[in-house]
């Protein structure tokens, strides 16, 4: 049976090794996972026992915007709708009930975003990604 929670108590070396199965996430640190897990303002986790099967997480300002990041199932559990369990918690989170919109980047899965009624008719997205940009100073 699967298990959902909001906690960010969740042992960096679990999402560590969850991680490694996603190029997008490949190479992070402990220490760099335990800071972005002190910092998020939700973070919606699936267990099956003491194993972490997915994970997800919401940076929010909780009244007009929140975007959803790191959504990610472990591929042994995946088409089992636990995907859909941790955007479904997000969404209904009581803490987000007041959310107007929330936005999330994906490139392969706009079928499984759209099945949980998420559009990619109304906005674009634009990224700025510091590992390609020339060093910077502070102005
Ligand atoms: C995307 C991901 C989180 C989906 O999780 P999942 O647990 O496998 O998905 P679910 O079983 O909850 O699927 C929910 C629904 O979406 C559908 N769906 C899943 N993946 C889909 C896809 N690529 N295209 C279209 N529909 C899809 C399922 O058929 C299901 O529909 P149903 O409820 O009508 O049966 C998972 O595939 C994953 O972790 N991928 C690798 C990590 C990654 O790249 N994540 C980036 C996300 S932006």
């Amino acid at each position: 049976m699967i298990s959902y929670f909001d906690s960010h108590n969740i042992d960096p070396q679990h999402l560590l090794v969850l991680f490694e199965q996603a190029d997008w996430a490949r190479g992070r640190s402990l220490k760099d996972i335990q800071q972005m897990l002190d910092e998020t303002d939700l973070t919606i986790s699936a267990w099956e026992g003491t194993h972490l099967v997915g994970f997800g997480r919401v940076l929010t300002d909780y009244v007009y915007r929140a975007s959803i990041w790191d959504v990610i199932v472990d591929r042994n559990f995946q088409d089992q709708d636990i995907g859909k369990g941790l955007i479904q918690r997000m969404l209904t989170h009581p803490s987000l009930d007041q959310v107007e919109l929330f936005w999330l980047c994906t490139r392969h899965y706009q079928g499984f975003y759209a099945s949980l009624g998420f559009s990619d008719k109304e906005q674009t997205g634009m990224v700025w990604d510091r590992r390609k940009q020339p060093p910077l100073s502070s102005t």
